[in-house]
Parts: structure tokens; sequence; C-alpha cells
């Protein structure tokens, strides 16, 4: 596996590869890989002949008050775990690379509706940075395909409408949450976790279940089971940024006819934010 840093060189790698008439994948990450990453590395193995994946830790998508300096920077472990997966090209820009006229000269891509609210709206501005930066990569390595994650289920859902609303000529294919054994679902930020924080971690998943059981069950009282989530979630630490249940294609909130939904959450366990979600399909 080669690891490039200039656009120039990604290009001149792209354009052997295309010339060779290979199907292009592309994984953009932050790094710190994890089982999760591999996942969508793996499926890009499956579905393409030459497969790129980025780290860049985008600083566009960070608030003012988030982990931007603390976020794990592991580029020897994440390039071992690439080519043992059959990565084939690791894209690692500088910020400089990908916002040469700064952060504040740079054409933003906003993807109206899907970008607000849940993740969104503890997050102003988060989108528009992870649209933007992918727009970029994506025209950077033109690829044929891209792989995202469904653990991060707005952001798969911002990319997907920002594809079909540009017309970019690129299979968006989205891939199940690998989880621990316990159910925790895989994240860079569970490092930020001690051990205390890490046993209760499991607990987002299980209180996630616990509704997703009363909803099969046939209980519609969404603010009574809310209710009780966010009660079970702070006595296992946690504090509740939100919990909603979506239409789980549209993203539009469910009504008591919806379903094809999905559950979304986000709690803090001290000062770490972790989200998951639960595909509830009656
Ligand atoms: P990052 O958090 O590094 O995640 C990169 C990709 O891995 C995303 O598509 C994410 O959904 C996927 N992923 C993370 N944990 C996962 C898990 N447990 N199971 C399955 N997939 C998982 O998401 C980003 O980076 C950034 O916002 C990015 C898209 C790279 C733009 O900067």
């Amino acid at each position: 596996m080669n690891t490039v840093q200039t656009l120039a060189q990604l290009r001149s790698c792209v354009a052997q590869a295309r010339s060779a008439g290979k199907r292009i994948a592309f994984v953009p990450t932050m790094g710190n890989l994890h089982a999760g990453h591999i996942a969508l590395i793996t499926q890009a193995v499956a579905r393409a002949d030459f497969v790129i994946a980025s780290i860049f830790v985008n600083p566009l998508q960070f608030g003012p008050n988030e982990d931007l300096d603390s976020y794990p920077r592991t580029l020897a472990a994440d390039q071992s775990k690439l080519e043992a997966a059959g990565c084939n090209l690791l894209f690692t820009p500088s910020a400089q690379d990908i916002y040469p006229n700064g952060m504040a000269q740079q054409t933003i891509v906003s993807v109206p509706g899907v970008s607000s609210g849940l993740c969104g709206g503890s997050r102003p501005g988060h989108f528009d940075g992870v649209s933007t930066v992918v727009c970029k990569l994506f025209n950077m390595v033109q690829p044929d395909l891209a792989l995202f994650g469904e653990k991060d289920y707005q952001q798969l859902a911002v990319i997907r409408k920002m594809v079909a609303d540009l017309n970019m000529p690129i299979e968006i294919c989205g891939v199940a949450i690998v989880r621990d054994s316990d159910g925790l679902a895989l994240s860079s930020r569970n490092g930020y976790l001690n051990a205390q924080q890490r046993a209760d971690a499991p607990a987002l998943q299980q209180c996630m279940q616990s509704v997703k059981t009363h909803i099969k069950n046939g209980n519609r009282d969404y603010a009574a089971l809310f209710a009780q989530f966010n009660s079970d979630l702070q006595a296992a630490g946690f504090r509740l940024d939100y919990v909603e249940l979506r239409d789980a294609l549209s993203l539009e909130p469910a009504d008591t006819d919806s379903r094809n939904m999905v559950l979304l959450a986000a709690a803090y366990l001290g000062t770490t934010r972790l989200i998951d979600n639960l595909i509830i399909d009656l």
C-alpha cells in the first residue's frame, strides 16, 4: 500500500488505476482506525479493484469546544491495518492541502434538511464541515463507489443527499455498525472513556434495545418511552443529549403510523459524547 500526501501524487496514482480500467472505491476516515473502519475497507475490496482510504482530521467539522486537538492520531498503526485489509492507496493530506486559502475562505457545501436536528442540532456547522470535506475529497479521488458506516446514520443521509442533489456519479454504500462483544458501537472516541465509563457505556445500546422492544410490542407512547429511556440512561451514568425516532429513509420525524424507523441517540459519559442508532422495522 502506498501512502501519498499531496493532491498531485494522489491524482497520478488515480490516473494509473483508471487507465488500467480499475473500478475505484473510496473510504474517507479521520484515522485511529478500528474494526468498524476496516469493515468499510473489506466491503470496498469486495466491490472494487482499487481501494483508496483517506485519513484527515477535518478541522472544519469540529466546533470550537470540541476535541480537534485531542483527537487520536495513530498513523503507523492505521497504515498496518489498512495494508492488512487490502487497501491499495492511503491519502493523508494536511490542512494546508485541503484548505490552502484557510477555512474562512473555503466554499461551503451545505445540505439542507437532513443536516438539521439530531447531531446537527447539538453540533452547529458540523455537517457543513462534513459535506464540504467529503465533496472536496470526492473531487480529488473521483471514485466510482464510496463507503460510509451506518454508525453515523445522519452523516450517511447527508452524503446521500449531497451526491443526489449535486449529480455526483458516485455510488454510496452504507455498511452496518460494527460493535464490541458487549454491544458498544466501535468509535475512536471510546478511547476517551476510563475503565468505569467503558463498563457503563454498553447501557446506551441496551436502553435503545429496550425502547425497540416496547415499540415492537405495540407501545406507541413515544414520549413516555423516551422519558423512561432518559431515566435508565441517567441511572447508568449518562447525560442524554438527544433521543429521537425518525423515518429510516427520509429522516423525517416518525409518527405512530411509521413502519420503517430508526431510533437515534447521543449521550455523554463524562465529557465523552457517544452516538448510536437502531433500526426498528415493523
Ligand atoms: P470517522 O469517524 O473516522 O469514520 C469514518 C467512517 O467509518 C465513517 O463512514 C463512519 O461511519 C465509519 N465508522 C465509524 N465507526 C464505525 C462502526 N462502529 N461501524 C461501522 N462504521 C463505522 O466519519 C468520519 O470519520 C468523518 O466525518 C468523515 C466522513 C471522514 C469526514 O471527515
